[in-house]
């Protein structure tokens, strides 16, 4: 199943929260970070480990660690920056690429005016952060760009998806991953998801 709502107790309460129509900036921040980090602990929850040995006060031990692909964590701007503190601090060694996307208000087709990847994408795990999957254009266009650089191993972290969007990115690229907090009923006529946060980039940015 490439999009895994997950079931969490802790997320379904926070993803709750969020919902809140008055919802300060820093609540709207605070939560946002909070779900991050949960998404984050549950998309990494297959990565392998490997065994080393490390001087303890006790002497010599042997402990786990992480042994598979380095990370990139890919945030689409802007609304992603608001995932990108809570999944450092899950994966603080993790490199940052980032892909700048802005939807068409009309055509709803994202817009792509930035883009900065980290080197040896085929070495890596990508991690894409976006707040909302509405049709899912923007991540599919990112998970384009991934993969004509030679990504493997591509991962998504979504606080809400719409099902149009998912159904969207499940024939796009249905062996992608994507982890969200919740799957709502549908997108409204202006391509916003019902129930939803309304714009998520507004909410974590404090514009409009
Ligand atoms: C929002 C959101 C996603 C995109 C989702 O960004 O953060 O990137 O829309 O819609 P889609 O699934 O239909 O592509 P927006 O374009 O509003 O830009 P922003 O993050 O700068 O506010
Ligand atoms: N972008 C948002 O910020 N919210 C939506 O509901 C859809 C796209």
């Amino acid at each position: 199943m490439p999009v895994i709502a997950v079931p969490h107790p802790l997320v379904r309460h926070k993803v709750g929260l969020l919902r809140e129509a008055d919802i300060s900036t820093k609540k709207f921040r605070e939560l946002t970070g909070e779900l991050a980090r949960l998404l984050a602990y549950e998309a990494t929850a297959d990565f392998p480990l490997g065994k080393v040995t490390i001087d303890c006060w006790s002497g010599p031990v042997e402990v786990d660690q992480i042994a598979g692909r380095k990370v990139t964590v890919v945030p689409i701007l802007r609304a992603g920056l608001g995932m990108l503190d809570g999944v450092l601090d899950m994966i603080p060694n993790a490199k940052v690429s980032v892909v700048g996307l802005a939807r068409d208000h009309e055509t709803l087709q994202p817009v792509n005016y930035f883009e900065k990847f980290v080197g040896h994408l085929d070495e890596r795990t990508a991690l894409i952060i976006d707040p909302m999957l509405a049709t899912a254009g923007s991540m599919i266009a990112t998970i384009d760009l991934l993969k004509r650089r030679g990504c493997q191993d591509i991962r998504a972290l979504v606080l809400v998806a719409a099902p149009e969007g998912v159904a969207a990115l499940e024939k796009a690229h249905p062996e992608v991953r994507c982890w969200t907090a919740s799957i709502d009923s549908h997108l409204n006529e202006h391509g916003y998801i019902i129930p939803g946060l309304g714009d998520a980039g507004d909410k974590i940015f404090g514009t409009k």
